[in-house]
């Protein structure tokens, strides 16, 4: 809880516009029938709140509030929430718990949302407003940063045009603060990728010839529970034949066949930070020579920008393509003649979303987590080849997370085999 308390302090310091009476709100989410609930990750990152429903605000002083939905029914009949749990909102340092507004039906907040089911909320906002306070949130649609809390505020927008009118987004301040992960993120992060590697080699011991690629996912996702995951850090992929010349091919029921590689890149979920890594397999267990071919360009390619990866580097510049991974990577993989098959960014960062907020453009430092995922795809040959790690920036250069994860060729043809 101290370090959540820490990130509020820091995030109030950073915000050089914030006034007295300005409260920054956040939404914890929605939930959906077809998933397990997962918390709005900036909500997460600065309260620890795993439960639904809830709007948070937080002052200068560092006074938080929360709103939960009142409920119909008894939610911790249904849930076991902690919406219920009063020692929780203490000792997270909330001071104080309120209602949204009027009773709702059911155990979960749905849309669209009705005036009178948050009326707390919107009385308290509209009296911050009416102070000249504004109401700092994460007010775009950027990628990945709050969708869930962009909706739930152009809901409350849709009940109060004064309140939309004070709206300031604080998303790029955010975005910069989770950049830059803190070590209970990193150790958070070092669990995930452990577990995506256990996932790994639980598709290296599943791939054979006859087998569905679902089947395969089946393995991984498996291990990734066995190992205490809870879920998917993306709809895993596993793509074989020219399956494997998609980027995103999620796992269908083509067969494996001997003679076609195996695309597999998947991450698992731990503490809600994401790993995310690939590995691309023969389905026979032994590359053929052109396979051999092509898998050693890639892997020179990923070797080179791994190498190149200190502070001061850039994932992608083109203005600075001395200093840039991605430009490296085409580099080396243009030596042989395969530049123009390499067809996406050589990697993102990694931390609550896979593909995690901060800007791309600021050079990589200490704390940053990123991905180096350079590939080919060659839907003419029916070959896919992409081969991802994870990496710890340190005053030293980069540490690969998952290096306990072969990747040469005769130590896959051995873990296939074995
Ligand atoms: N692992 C999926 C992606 O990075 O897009
Ligand atoms: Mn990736």
């Amino acid at each position: 809880m101290d370090v959540f308390r820490n990130r509020r302090e820091q995030l109030i310091n950073n915000i050089h516009e914030i006034k007295d009476n300005d409260l920054i709100i956040l939404f914890s989410g929605f939930e959906s029938s077809r998933t397990s609930f997962r918390p709005s990750s900036c909500a997460y990152y600065l309260t620890g709140i795993e439960d639904s429903g809830v709007v948070i605000t937080i002052a200068k002083s560092g006074r938080m509030q929360a709103f939960v939905p009142r409920y119909g029914v008894d939610r911790g009949l249904w849930c076991g929430s902690r919406a219920v749990d009063d020692a929780w909102w203490k000792q997270a340092g909330f001071d104080s718990v309120n209602y949204l507004g009027e009773k709702i039906s059911g155990y979960s907040l749905g849309m669209p949302i009705k005036e009178q089911s948050v009326s707390n909320l919107l009385d308290s906002l509209k009296k911050t407003v009416s102070q000249g306070g504004q109401l700092l949130t994460l007010g775009s649609l950027h990628k990945n940063i709050g969708n869930e809390q962009y909706i739930f505020m152009s809901q409350l927008a849709m009940l109060d045009s004064k309140i939309s009118e004070s709206f300031f987004d604080i998303s790029e301040t955010i975005c910069e603060m989770r950049r830059i992960k803190d070590e209970c993120e990193k150790e958070a992060l070092k669990r995930a990728v452990e577990i995506t590697v256990a996932g790994q080699h639980a598709a290296a011991c599943a791939i054979k010839p006859g087998l569905a690629e679902c089947a395969v996912r089946g393995a991984i996702e498996r291990g990734f529970l066995l190992h205490g995951a809870l879920r998917c850090s993306f709809p895993s992929i596993v793509a074989t034949g020219k399956n494997a010349t998609t980027l995103h091919h999620t796992s269908g029921q083509k067969v494996l066949e001997n003679g076609d590689l195996v695309i597999v890149d998947v991450g698992a979920e731990y503490g809600f930070y994401a790993g995310d890594l690939t590995r691309t397999y023969p389905v026979s267990g032994k590359f053929s020579d052109r396979q051999k071919e092509l898998y050693s360009a890639v892997l020179e390619a990923q070797k080179a920008a791994e190498k190149a990866a200190k502070p001061g580097m850039f994932l992608k510049n083109a203005k600075e393509s001395a200093k840039s991974l991605h430009h490296i990577a085409l580099k080396s993989l243009s030596t042989a003649g395969l530049e123009k098959f390499f067809l996406h960014g050589v990697g993102h960062y990694i931390g609550l979303e896979v593909h995690d907020v901060g800007d791309i453009l600021q050079p990589l430092e200490p704390g940053c987590t990123f991905t180096i995922e350079p590939g080919v795809y060659i839907p003419d040959e029916g070959i896919g080849i992409r081969i991802e790690d994870n990496y710890l920036m340190t005053e030293n250069g980069a540490i690969r997370l998952s290096s306990g994860l072969p990747r040469e060729i005769g130590d896959i043809e051995n873990i296939i085999a074995s």
